[in-house]
């Protein structure tokens, strides 16, 4: 990674504590509106023993991050294009062995990110659920974090707790909101002052909430018709909000930055398996 267009890449893990929340098909949507800007965006599926983001978008995977493991294939072989000129390196689905990474897996992931040469603007990792140390491997790993939270109190206590957890036994201290599955704006703000305020009384962090997302029925629609939500309903409410989020995103600056791609190569060891 040594040409300084390579450093330019904006990396974001997408995580929540608990499962199925949203984070695929909101990680899968904001790869496709940035991409709508122009941006050249590659989703890594860390979800690694039980990937989905292949499923929801209809990808033909022929190899994946196991291949990469075994030392078969090379990571540009096992990158697929999916809707809109987005690339996604998908993982496997029923290995087991993937759910904690070790340090020797790291080391190969590290090394073959390094030598990876194609253009990425932003890299997005789609993690899984929980508090393993894979999902604080990824998220050290990445400049930036959001963390998805719909208004369940069981998702906020989960979203907290990863929080927690990420903060107290990894310093991260930088943490971006994204409120899903709510009736409006208000309640996702309700959703996010909340939690702030946890954070802010128990931890002495503050949280930057960057949008919400409207339950939509046309969301399991797409997902059942394996489609793109963007692509399956542009004119539906959730797709609106992601592609505002998708602006704000990109419009953001990072005041927050941690590092650029070697940061992400470096902040890969340093979670302890
Ligand atoms: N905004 C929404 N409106 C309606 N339904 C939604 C919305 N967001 C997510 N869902 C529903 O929640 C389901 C789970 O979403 P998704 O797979 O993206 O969650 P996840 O957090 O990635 O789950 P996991 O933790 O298992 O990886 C979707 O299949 C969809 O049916
Ligand atoms: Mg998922």
């Amino acid at each position: 990674m040594e040409t300084a267009e390579k450093k330019t890449v904006r990396t974001i893990a997408v995580a929540s504590g608990k499962g199925g929340v949203g984070k695929t098909n909101i990680t899968a949507n904001l790869a496709i509106g940035l991409s709508r800007l122009n941006k050249k965006v590659l989703v890594l599926d860390a979800d690694l023993g039980l990937s989905n983001i292949d499923v929801i978008l209809n990808l033909a995977t022929k190899y994946n991050i196991r291949h990469l493991f075994s030392g078969e294939k090379r990571l540009k072989d096992l990158i697929v294009e999916g809707p809109q000129g987005i690339q996604v390196l998908p993982a496997s689905s029923g290995i087991q062995e993937l759910t904690a990474l070790d340090e020797f897996q790291r080391l190969r992931l590290i090394e073959e990110f390094d030598s990876y040469d194609g253009h990425v603007d932003y890299l997005l990792i789609d993690t899984s659920s929980g508090i393993s140390t894979n999902v604080a491997f990824f998220c050290m790993a990445a400049q930036e974090i959001i963390i998805i939270t719909s208004a369940e109190p069981t998702a906020m206590t989960d979203a907290y707790a990863l929080i927690k957890v990420l903060f107290t036994k990894y310093q991260e201290k930088y943490f971006k909101v994204l409120v899903n599955n709510v009736s409006n704006d208000r309640e996702a703000r309700d959703v996010y002052r909340r939690l702030a305020t946890a954070a802010e009384r128990f931890l002495s962090i503050s949280l930057d909430y960057i949008g919400f997302v409207p339950h939509d029925s046309c969301v399991p629609k797409a997902v059942r018709q394996q489609r793109a939500l963007i692509e399956a309903y542009p004119g539906c409410e959730a797709t609106k909000s992601i592609l505002r989020i998708s602006e704000k995103m990109d419009n953001d600056n990072i005041n927050h930055m941690k590092g650029t791609l070697q940061f992400f190569l470096g902040g890969l060891l340093k979670v302890r398996c």
